[in-house]
């Protein structure tokens, strides 16, 4: 066999930008298609790009059933639990009937193409074939990450108007049951939407009353469908995949949509380009299914690959003995032959309290790369894992929007050195630009700070539209440059003089707190709603381990009832309680501190970068439009007490 001429990633990305149609023509051969395409790319009505328009395929089909001739016997899906101390791994054959019986199983409930599925789940295999059967009836999967409470459900389930929600009794962190159902029951109740059935995995982790006519026992359906055959439903190549939803700077979630053939092709390319993934090889990504990495790289992006996949439930630092264990990820890496692992800074973080020998103790020669996403990657944090594992560390940028990396190095493609701090570089098919804040020029000079900008068409797997709502994704996302069609991506960023970007915070209201994403707004709404509270400010603040956390400042209806120290603790304590119902415990604010007034300019907008240069003991920045000085000095004497 001859072998590829070697391309530098210069020439690749060049190709990927000035020639697109060719280059996603070559990379569309990385999936199978039912009914080729007729044109790569449609993008006569900017800035909605649509790829691959005429062609049929199928997610499932790429991730599932095209790997039966060459790989029936091989592990598909290993699914972990430190949890319930279960192990279990799915070759492609067994994972292939779990997802029809599954399939079989919400068909048995109505669904059909086009029909919404709901999946608010812990990470259990259950929840994959949930995933993939939608994918394989063309109905369209809306995860919700298991952490997030009733309120945030009950708006996800309004905004998707799904037919069957699939769920289950319980998730379980550190050993704890958290009951999942009554979560759930509370949210459609809550809801104006009402599923007509619900499918729940019984764990046997927490009692569960089903409500008749409506729950549905998946032991049960299973076992009706043991033998089910359910075709893949030939999907148009822009049809929907799924929407998973992401916060902004409203209090009201975005449903991100994507499409088939796109994300499809998208991911099979970077699983090549940048993870360096090989068929018959394991993958481990530590995120959620609940999130956009657990999407395209715990389920979709390794399954069409030909890879394992290895999900994880639990603690970072939990063994399979039920009693702690630093090295338990370590282990999985020796015991899977991990080639491919993904994981996030607040993980490494965390895992650096940990004793070092940890890292010594198991085998891990199969590891090639440990590819941190989600937030800032720190510099000690990188060299300590890059020194313990002795394998690449691979920041790669990227949001819930864009479905997978758009900065990052592609060693798939030609070894690329990283530089601590950066993610690195443009993804092939990624027209990336820095602008200048207020007068939206191009910045071209290095190190020279701006907003982080895409260039349409936007590439394959990045997001369609909101779901429902093309004008709100135009005017949220193109719009905010005056007098350009870009895509922003709300982060600031810097280029240095070789063409590496450094990310540096977001432009808006959206914080990250343990890799996790997270609208402020919507943290204070929820705050707003306790009958004592006026006015509330929550901010991101600098944290050693989680990256950011929340931090609320709250301006009482009777500010006397702050000044008592127990009766402020047990504010605290309720407003908090409060956010755990509302949104769940991920997004409970770290402290919550009462002040009389919040900082705010004339025209009464809140100083929100003010607040959080304080917090972090910055400088406040330029205050001559603010309103009351004297309540920055409030917000730095709460800081400090
Ligand atoms: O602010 C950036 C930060 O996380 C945001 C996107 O979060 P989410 O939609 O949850 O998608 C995560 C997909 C990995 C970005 O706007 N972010 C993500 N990756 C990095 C990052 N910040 C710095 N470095 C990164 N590698």
């Amino acid at each position: 066999m001859s072998q590829a001429p070697a391309v530098s990633y210069a020439d690749f990305y060049r190709q990927s930008i000035d020639q697109p149609d060719a280059f996603w023509a070559e990379q569309a051969k990385l999936i199978d298609w039912f009914k080729p395409f007729d044109r790569v790319c449609n993008y006569d009505n900017p800035p909605f790009a649509r790829w691959f328009e005429g062609g049929k395929t199928n997610l499932c089909f790429n991730a599932v059933d095209r790997h039966l001739k060459d790989r029936a016997s091989q592990p598909a899906l290993i699914a972990v639990s430190t949890e319930t101390l279960t192990e279990k791994t799915y070759t492609f054959s067994e994972l292939h009937a779990e997802v029809m019986r599954m399939a079989a199983s919400l068909k048995s409930l109505g669904v059909q193409k086009g029909d919404r599925v709901l999946i608010y789940m812990p990470m259990i295999a259950e929840a994959a074939f949930a995933m993939l059967a939608c994918a394989r009836l063309g109905a369209i999967h809306c995860v919700v990450f298991g952490g997030f409470a009733s309120g945030s459900l009950a708006s996800r389930i309004e905004d998707a108007s799904p037919k069957v929600i699939v769920s289950a009794d319980a998730g379980s962190r550190g050993g704890k049951a958290i009951a999942y159902k009554p979560l759930l029951d509370e949210a459609i109740r809550l809801s104006a939407h009402k599923p007509d059935a619900v499918l729940l995995a019984d764990r046997g982790l927490a009692p569960m009353a089903l409500v008749a006519g409506r729950d549905h026992l998946w032991a049960d359906l299973r076992q009706q469908h043991l033998a089910a055959q359910v075709p893949c439903e030939a999907m148009d190549s822009t049809d929907i995949s799924y929407t998973i939803y992401t916060s902004g700077t409203t209090g009201k979630p975005k449903g991100v949509q994507r499409d088939t053939a796109g994300y499809t092709v998208a991911l099979a390319a970077s699983m090549k380009h940048i993870f360096d993934g090989r068929p018959g090889e394991t993958f481990f990504s530590t995120s959620d299914i609940g999130w956009v990495v657990g999407h395209s790289y715990i389920v979709y992006g390794p399954l069409i690959a030909g890879m394992a996949t290895i999900m994880y439930e639990g603690l970072p630092t939990q063994g399979m003995d039920g009693q702690p264990d630093g090295g338990i990820w370590w282990r999985l890496v020796e015991k899977y032959q991990v080639t491919g692992m993904f994981s996030a800074p607040t993980a490494v973080r965390v895992l650096k309290k940990q004793d070092p020998a940890l890292l010594k103790k198991y085998d891990l020669s199969s590891l090639r790369a440990l590819f941190l996403a989600g937030e800032p990657l720190d510099e000690p944090t990188a060299r300590w894992i890059s020194e313990g594992l002795n394998v690449p560390i691979i920041d790669n940028y990227w949001q819930t929007e864009t479905g997978w990396p758009l900065l990052t190095v592609a060693n798939g493609v030609e070894a690329t050195r990283s530089k601590f701090g950066s993610p690195g570089v443009p993804m092939y098919g990624y027209r990336v630009k820095l602008l200048h804040e207020n007068t939206g020029e191009e910045l071209t000079q290095p190190n020279e700070k701006g907003v982080v900008v895409v260039e349409g068409p936007t590439p394959p797997g990045f997001m369609q539209t909101i779901w429902k709502d093309d004008a709100r994704f135009v005017n949220t996302y193109w719009k905010s440059v005056p007098g350009k069609l870009v895509y922003s991506t709300f982060d600031w960023g810097i280029r240095d003089e070789d063409g590496y970007y450094f990310i540096l915070g977001r432009t808006d209201d959206v914080i990250n707190v343990a890799g996790h994403r997270l609208g402020t707004r919507e943290i204070e709404e929820s705050i707003s709603g306790h009958p004592q509270v006026a006015e509330v400010a929550v901010v991101g603040v600098a944290d050693n381990l989680k990256g950011q956390v929340a931090m609320a400042f709250a301006v009482l209806k009777d500010p006397a009832q702050a000044q008592d120290e127990v009766q402020a603790k047990k504010l605290e304590a309720e407003i908090m309680k409060r956010v755990d119902g509302d949104l769940g415990a991920v997004a409970r604010p770290a402290r919550v501190r009462f002040v009389t007034v919040l900082p705010k300019t004339r025209s009464g907008k809140l100083l929100r970068r003010a607040i959080q240069a304080v917090c972090e003991g910055r400088d406040a920045g330029d205050l001559t439009t603010m309103d009351d000085p004297a309540a920055l000095e409030q917000i730095r004497d709460r800081m400090a007490s």
